[in-house]
């Protein structure tokens, strides 16, 4: 994780923000090379999901034909939204703060392990994870009870590492970063949405907030797009965009940030048909990243259990990515696929939703009356051919982009031996990403900078140009210039060379293979096309 993170500096793919100002925990900015990725990935979803669905023949595996169409909606939205889509009561995290250092933690995040020296007993914590933890809390242990490392068979260990959630009386506790026992608070609520004020008064009355998620950009609309469209239940509606959490521990890079972005598809159906819907969606967005290139072991579709489902949802499978800076057998979350029944629309409609029993009912203030009011428009749909209303129910898959990105570069990131031009094997970095994500689809290099070779290679750049994201290089040893595109993933490198001069033809040399063949200058755009495509079959 180290290597890959030291060149995502490197070579332009991510900084940190206001990096000059010491940065901004939580905020990162992508460079050159990061936003073409992120772009990329970003469009490859548009495509797949929008402008390339066709909604007139039954995608493999799904119930029925279907719709899809895409909005853009405000960051800044109604702060009813919130109250009604329960954000603004229940989207917080528990933090425990740390009176001796003043530093916050998330109460979930904090674990730690039961220690005995001298018939003293302690708590010590860590923030740390996997092997890292075992090690940090050893230390802690040892200089908490002033012993020295060769000293450690003199602990006696209670515990594994376990969560601060387990324990009920802080007093023992030696928070992660404290000299002295008990410093944490009890834990708190934090809601998680960023405030902020509309208009040029600051008062309680012009507070609003960045949206926690693109979704609800989605519900409110509903009506609108049903209005202004002719889409017919099924169909889906896409929103791709920023989202803001005040995330109490923004940590692993990229994974966990205050700002993000995510790419959210709310799908509306029948009742009825919305358990076939949920599956075929599950098991779609899942097929995506596989087809995208993370085909590995480390990739997983996980179906929440019954208690980790949130009250409105009848059923979840998450996309889990085994990242390299989680502890072994641990999962990040890439995407979530919800099957939301028809909450959403109905909080509103009607106001916010509360579970009693297995029904959701409006939940009341202590004067008797909806806590919070809904929008009382009709958000109900009218079947025309069966001439029914009913409520849709909707799927949600929602992805980030940022995590996405991340996993893309974590499974394409790769140490090998390469020959280089002596023949003696040499290492090499490579990002093995997927030519659709690639930054820079194509390289074009002169062999040598004379013989008229600067000015074929150029001529050949400008045609690629319009087509793709591409870059030209002359500059040093020819397997220099590999190596550097090897390692922003660059999948293809086309170079002029001295038989250029006498038969109009290149080599095209392909990044994971190394296999170099000769093509005509002239079928360099359809030939890089065909590649990125996968409809060009590599000759001989
Ligand atoms: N509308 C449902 C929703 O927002 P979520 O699981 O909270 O669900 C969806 O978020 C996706 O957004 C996650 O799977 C993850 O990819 C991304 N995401 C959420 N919080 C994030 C954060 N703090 N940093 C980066 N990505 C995040």
């Amino acid at each position: 994780m180290d290597a890959l993170v030291a060149l995502c500096k490197r070579r332009g793919f991510l900084f940190q923000s206001s990096e000059i100002y010491g940065g901004l925990n939580g905020f990162w900015d992508y460079g050159p090379l990061g936003v073409e990725l992120k772009r990329n990935i970003r469009e490859a979803w548009w495509y797949d999901n929008v402008t390339s669905h066709n909604e007139l023949v039954v995608p493999p595996g799904a119930p029925s034909a279907f719709q899809m169409v895409g909005i853009d909606s405000t960051i800044i939205m109604h702060p009813q939204v919130w109250k009604c889509s329960g954000h603004y009561d229940l989207f917080h995290d528990y933090m425990v703060d740390c009176r001796e250092t003043k530093k916050r933690y998330r109460y979930d995040q904090v674990q730690g392990r039961w220690v005995e020296y001298n018939g003293q007993r302690i708590f010590v914590a860590t923030e740390a994870v996997g092997e890292e933890a075992v090690a940090d809390v050893e230390h802690k242990a040892l200089r908490f009870f002033n012993l020295r490392t060769k000293e450690a068979d003199r602990l006696v260990w209670h515990s594994p590492l376990v969560s601060l959630t387990t324990v009920e009386d802080f007093s023992q506790v030696l928070a992660p970063d404290a000299k002295t026992l008990g410093t944490l608070t009890p834990p708190r609520e934090f809601n998680l949405m960023f405030k902020t004020y509309v208009g040029a008064l600051s008062g309680e009355e012009n507070v609003a907030f960045l949206r926690p998620e693109t979704a609800q950009g989605i519900f409110v609309n509903f009506k609108n797009v049903l209005d202004s469209t002719r889409v017919k239940i099924p169909f889906g509606i896409a929103q791709m965009g920023k989202s803001f959490r005040n995330e109490i521990t923004p940590r692993y890079f990229t994974f966990r940030s205050r700002e993000f972005e995510q790419m959210e598809i709310e799908f509306f159906c029948r009742p009825e048909t919305s358990r076939a819907w949920y599956e075929y969606w599950r098991q779609r967005r899942f097929n995506w990243y596989i087809s995208l290139g993370l085909a590995s072991e480390r990739l997983r579709l996980r179906d929440h259990s019954p208690d980790e489902l949130s009250h409105y949802s009848c059923g979840t499978a998450d996309v889990e990515y085994a990242f390299p800076f989680l502890a072994p057998g641990d999962f990040g979350e890439l995407e979530g696929i919800a099957h939301r029944g028809d909450f959403d629309l109905r909080s509103h409609m009607e106001g916010k939703l509360i579970r009693k029993g297995n029904e959701l009912v409006l939940e009341l203030g202590p004067d008797g009356q909806p806590k919070y009011r809904g929008s009382g428009k009709d958000l109900t749909y009218f079947d025309e051919e069966t001439r029914e209303r009913f409520i849709p129910h909707v799927i949600e898959p929602s992805a980030g982009a940022d995590r996405a990105a991340l996993a893309f570069l974590c499974e394409a990131y790769a140490e090998d031996m390469v020959p280089d031009e002596k023949g003696v094997p040499t290492k090499r970095v490579v990002l093995r990403l997927h030519p659709r994500l690639a930054p820079i689809k194509v390289a074009v290099f002169p062999l040598v900078k004379k013989d008229g070779m600067p000015e074929i290679a150029q001529r050949i750049y400008a045609d690629l140009k319009p087509h793709f994201n591409c870059f030209y290089d002359e500059k040093g040893a020819v397997g220099r210039r590999y190596r550097r595109q090897d390692e922003i993933g660059t999948p293809y490198c086309i170079t002029v060379d001295s038989q250029t001069l006498q038969d109009d033809t290149v080599t095209v040399r392909d990044r994971d293979t190394l296999r170099q063949w000769r093509i005509k200058v002239d079928d360099c755009v359809e030939v890089i096309r065909g590649l990125i495509r996968g409809t060009y079959t590599v000759p001989g």
